[in-house]
């Protein structure tokens, strides 16, 4: 029995050898297909921003399969083109927030978005900002490129503030808001009620959303010899 794992998507790739061009870096495939593959044969709506060449629309057609509907979006009106069946296009700039709310509008509840867009900051965060809001409550999100965030020609530097990285460290402490003691400057908002988990890889950012109430704990069994007392600002009193 050969046991090599094959990511599908780069079979995919591997197979269509004259298909239209897909760039992408390699370690990302692994990332989509461990945060995707729930998705796959399920009747789902994913939204890509960038379409560029149309090649990743009809990967991710073939990935999700035939009830997937795949919504590209692109400024480039020539994009148009690459309409067929299971694959809707439209125009648009996605640093345009009314032209993302209108996005939202038609295509509500959709359970993917990658941006593969411009990668510059103010796209990166606007389409976060406006997209996120009208996932799925089990969506994913997904923004891919994000070392732009150190480039400068983007928009970009390290510790520069208004990054999507710099944003993306923000969410951290809001994914942990119910934790706050000090509610006024961090408190529980929609993403801290709406968000299971950040993963930051090389270059990608992924979120994934989960609909959360204050976090209670738990505790199996009764036989302990030892009881643990948290840290407190009064002395060590529980
Ligand atoms: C990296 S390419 C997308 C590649 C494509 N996903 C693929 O794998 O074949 C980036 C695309 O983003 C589009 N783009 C750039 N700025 C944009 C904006 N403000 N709004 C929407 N699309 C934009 C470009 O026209 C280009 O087609």
């Amino acid at each position: 029995m050969n046991n090599k794992y094959i990511n599908p998507l780069i079979e995919y790739l591997e197979q269509n050898p004259n298909g239209r061009v897909v760039h992408r870096w390699r370690h990302y495939f692994d990332i989509y297909h461990r945060h995707f593959s729930r998705f796959r044969g399920e009747s789902i709506t994913m939204i890509e921003i960038g379409i560029f060449n149309g090649g990743s629309l009809k990967m991710w057609k073939e990935y999700f399969g035939p009830k997937a509907t795949i919504v590209g979006v692109d400024i480039n009106p020539g994009c148009k083109k690459y309409e067929e069946p299971g694959i809707e296009i439209v125009i648009g700039d996605q640093a345009d927030p009314k032209f993302l709310q209108a996005l939202s509008k038609q295509y509500s509840k959709f359970a993917v978005v990658i941006d593969d867009g411009g990668h510059r900051m103010e796209q990166q965060v606007t389409t976060l900002e406006e997209l996120y809001l009208s996932m799925r409550d089990d969506g994913v999100y997904l923004c891919e490129d994000t070392h732009t965030s150190y480039m400068p020609a983007f928009g970009g530097g390290h510790l520069k503030a208004d990054t999507f990285i710099e944003y993306s460290k923000k969410l951290v402490d809001q994914l942990n808001a119910f934790h706050v003691k000090e509610s006024e400057s961090l408190a529980p908002n929609y993403f801290t009620q709406a968000t299971d988990s950040i993963h930051f890889y090389d270059s990608v950012v992924v979120i994934e959303k989960k609909s959360r109430a204050k976090p209670d704990q738990v505790v199996y069994g009764n036989q302990a010899d030892f009881i643990y007392v948290a840290p407190s600002l009064a002395g060590n009193k529980p």
